[in-house]
């Protein structure tokens, strides 16, 4: 056990990300608080200090010999990052479907014959609990090797309590052996399984009036989510599913106008739901009303890349005030990545956004969207000692040399968990 205090010193940049406690919005999405020629001192698993190598050798300088040193010349050094979107416990995969599609099939016509979000729920429920901790473990792993010190964690791939709850337990059980930090959600309201095709109705009321209830009384989640789009569940009935939710303490979040505008962002302010996401073709009048209510705007464009979709439109957004955030979406079916390094390429190239705003985007910005904005996402006095130093000179280069895993060290929780890349 480390119980050392972990000085990184002469940092080319630190992005601290300091500013308000609320999420970014606008131009503060451009602000970094970059210190220069910096350093970090961290203890007892929290951030102590921030500040320029003098400043801080001075401050500690009768307690620099206790401290183990982490040399940090030539890189730069970021919060952990935080991915607050992922479908991370599911069973098998659907490469099948990745080379139908390459053929011209198209996502949605492949889950209304059966495949797609059915074809993993299937996977998912014949797995056992010891199954899913052991490939949903591989993911994590490699998530922390890309920096990601946080992550949020759906069900939905059981679709009935049992299997639902199984996916929830092993998200439980990850978040208690793993060092990734999991977040879960609920996400009973994925799809109409295929045992209530002709009655999506009754399927939406055993979501309300029995799963939500009952996960909440066992603490199995903190949000709620929702796929609302046309042929899955119509507005009307997330709104009715995530405001169950609320009665329970759930948050509601949402996956919407992701293949077809319809309603999602509109249904998502009107909830007060903490984030919509996907958002790829969104209405103006939706993003206006998600500006008004401060809905977190999760973009995922890992989806439209996998997809061979149009992106959302990332600039659009941070301009007309939404607060905005990346995920990598890991998921079987729409995005089989765990590479945020890499959503956040997509987000300079495809989106519009700026190195600076998807830095903002993947730290302050996604620990707000999973209600973690005062414990992680930006390196300040008192917050978690969740830190990733990067083999970079400066945070431009992270977006500027694309499709790279730049992380060289990870610190969780005030502990080396990564060195040069690799596991410890
Ligand atoms: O966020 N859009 C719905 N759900 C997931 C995809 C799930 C799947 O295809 O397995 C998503 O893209
Ligand atoms: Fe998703």
């Amino acid at each position: 056990m480390q119980t050392k205090p972990l000085f990184i010193q002469n940092a080319n940049e630190v992005i601290t990300l300091q500013g308000t406690a609320k999420p970014r919005i606008g131009k503060e999405m451009e602000q970094l608080s970059i210190v220069k020629n910096a350093s970090v001192w961290l203890e007892d698993g929290v951030i102590q200090a921030v500040g320029t190598d003098e400043e801080l050798k001075q401050q500690y300088k009768d307690r620099l010999d206790e401290a183990e040193i982490i040399d940090a010349a030539g890189k730069i050094v970021t919060p952990g990052f935080v991915d607050p979107h992922t479908h991370l416990v599911y069973a098998g995969s659907r490469e099948n479907e990745f080379n139908m599609r390459l053929q011209g099939a198209s996502y949605m016509d492949i889950m209304n014959a059966g495949g797609g979000i059915h074809a993993t729920t299937r996977a998912t429920r014949k797995a056992t609990e010891e199954q899913l901790y052991q490939e949903s473990e591989r993911r994590l792993h490699r998530f922390l090797l890309h920096g990601v010190t946080t992550i949020e964690a759906k069900s939905g791939y059981g679709l009935s309590f049992e299997h639902e709850v199984k996916q929830l337990e092993v998200a439980k059980q990850l978040n208690e052996s793993h060092v990734i930090d999991i977040v879960s959600t609920f996400m009973g309201a994925h799809a109409i399984p295929a045992e209530y095709k002709e009655n999506p109705d009754e399927f939406v009321d055993l979501v309300i009036d029995d799963m939500i209830p009952k996960v909440a009384k066992r603490q199995l989640a903190e949000f709620n989510d929702v796929f609302c789009e046309h042929g899955v569940f119509t507005p009307e009935q997330s709104k009715k599913i995530l405001e169950a939710g609320k009665k329970y303490d759930l948050l509601p979040k949402i996956h919407a106008d992701e293949i077809e505008p319809y309603g999602g962002a509109e249904t998502a302010a009107e909830v007060g739901a903490i984030s919509a996401d996907h958002l790829l073709k969104v209405s103006d009048e939706g993003l206006k009303q998600m500006a008004a209510a401060g809905v977190i705007g999760v973009l995922l464009p890992g989806t439209a890349f996998f997809l061979m979709a149009e992106f959302a439109n990332g600039r659009k957004m941070i301009d007309a005030g939404v607060p905005v955030a990346l995920s990598t979406d890991c998921n079987p079916g729409s995005s089989p990545t765990i590479s945020l390094p890499f959503i956040m390429n997509l987000g300079c190239l495809k989106m519009g956004m700026t190195p600076a705003e998807v830095l903002t985007a993947t730290t302050i910005n996604a620990a707000h969207a999973i209600k973690r904005g005062d414990e992680i996402g930006s390196i300040e006095k008192g917050k978690k000692a969740d830190i990733v130093i990067h083999d970079v000179p400066n945070y431009m280069q992270l977006q500027y040399h694309y499709g790279i895993n730049h992380t060289h060290t990870v610190i969780k929780n005030g502990k080396i968990v990564v060195q040069g890349g690799q596991r410890l």
